[in-house]
């Protein structure tokens, strides 16, 4: 039996920052996730950081690769009509992004726990939690080959979209909202040299595009696609076609080319569970909620939840009083819809739909060539994009 102050489920970015900033407030935490250490280092997600994640990762001492080779960008371009327009956020709300991809800053969370003496138990399998409607909250698993029991005060679900923790909640105390997409996302990373040095989001009568980066040398790419998508159905030649369709502009931009190394296919959906909290269990990340990609914001929604269950815990532990826990679930939830809307705008003004007579392209054509020429709309977006302030108003935590 091993005891600890929290019990986290996941060493995504949610469960790693959650462990890491509650050792700086001097609470003991240990992790359990299903994988193994390489496989969570290199699975490869989003990769832009709001202003505010930065700060905090910089914050709490874990930032420095991310000064070093995160990118910093002050503007995107919406491309539509075979044109770019530029949004530039430092102009508009003085603020910026980073792009700095998410399987980096695990890497970076994992080298800080282990560091400090942080325990992660990788390759964990049959996880189960129990007691958390009570005050004897448990996980169970196997760990090389052997049953293991961790008794905590709290378990902090931080298990992804897919994992045990909210399906363990009792049937019925829990909502859910879900909106799924009729698309997905065909993702490429490529060794080609990114063709601007700014995001591009690309509106076309054939679908949504997106230019991003990883580093100077390597591209990140999308493209709008069916759903279930079958891979074998896009050699490298057709998805460069595709895309050098997508981002044409009138006055002939090419994307640089080079070869593919890795090919997926994400389904799109928005999704949030109210509360996000039963008893002694935490909900955090996505595990929680889930937003389509379109606004970049699930790893800064992640990040922002566990920056208030952090205090709330070590307000817990060091008074005594659980007010301050029993606000989480509010508290995160006024962020996850607000950044609910703007993801589900952002996809729904750059994507093409099904069944679409011409109406709806033209209506987003309207509001582009608003967003791109009112400044109160473009500050919106801005606003919006580069990330709420980490402490709303009624925060104060
Ligand atoms: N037991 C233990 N670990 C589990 C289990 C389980 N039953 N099920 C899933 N996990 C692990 C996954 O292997 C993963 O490492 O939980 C972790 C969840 O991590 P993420 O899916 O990355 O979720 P989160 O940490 O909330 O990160 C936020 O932001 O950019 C978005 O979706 C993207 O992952 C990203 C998210
Ligand atoms: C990425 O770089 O992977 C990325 C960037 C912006 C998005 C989504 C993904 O909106």
């Amino acid at each position: 039996m091993i005891r600890t102050q929290v019990g986290i489920v996941g060493a995504g970015p949610a469960g790693l920052l959650l462990s890491h900033l509650l050792s700086l407030e001097g609470i003991e935490s240990v992790i359990v996730e299903s994988q193994s250490r390489a496989h969570i280092e290199e699975r490869v997600r989003a990769g832009v950081l709001e202003q505010g994640t930065v700060d905090l990762l910089n914050e709490a001492g874990v930032g420095d690769r991310m000064r070093r080779q995160g990118l910093v960008h002050h503007g995107i371009e919406l491309r539509f009509g075979r044109r770019g327009h530029r949004i530039d956020f430092q102009e508009l709300v003085g603020r910026a992004i980073t792009v700095y991809a998410q399987h980096e800053v695990v890497k970076d969370l994992v080298h800080a726990r282990f560091t400090a003496g942080g325990q992660i138990f990788f390759e964990a399998d049959s996880v189960s939690i129990h007691g958390f409607d009570g005050d004897d909250p448990r996980i169970r698993f196997r760990h090389a080959g052997e049953q293991r029991e961790l008794a905590c005060h709290y378990i902090a679900g931080c298990d992804g979209f897919r994992g045990i923790c909210r399906p363990s909640v009792p049937a019925g105390a829990l909502r859910f909202y879900e909106k799924v997409y009729p698309f997905g996302w065909l993702g490429i990373l490529a060794e080609a040299k990114p063709a601007s040095d700014e995001l591009i989001y690309a509106n076309h009568e054939c679908g949504f595009a997106l230019m991003s980066m990883r580093t100077p040398g390597i591209s990140r790419l999308y493209l709008q696609c069916r759903p279930d998508e079958d891979l074998a159905e896009w050699p490298d030649s057709r998805i460069w076609e595709e895309l050098q369709r997508r981002f044409q502009t009138a006055e002939g931009f090419r994307l640089n080319e080079g070869p593919i190394f890795q090919k997926g296919v994400t389904a799109m959906r928005s999704f949030v569970t109210e509360p996000m909290q039963y008893g002694r269990l935490f909900l955090a990340g996505d595990a929680a909620h889930i937003v389509p990609p379109t606004g970049a914001k699930g790893l800064n929604l992640a990040a922002a939840d566990v920056r208030i269950l952090s205090r709330a815990l070590a307000w817990r532990f060091c008074t005594g009083s659980d007010e301050r826990l029993r606000r989480y679930s509010e508290i995160c939830l006024r962020r996850v819809w607000r950044a609910q809307h703007f993801s589900w705008w952002m996809t729904s003004l750059m994507h093409r739909f099904n069944q679409d007579s011409g109406f709806d392209h033209r209506r987003q054509l309207a509001e582009l060539d608003q967003v791109t020429s009112s400044r109160a709309a473009a500050t919106v977006l801005a606003e919006n994009y580069t990330g709420l302030p980490f402490q709303l108003p009624g925060e104060e935590l």
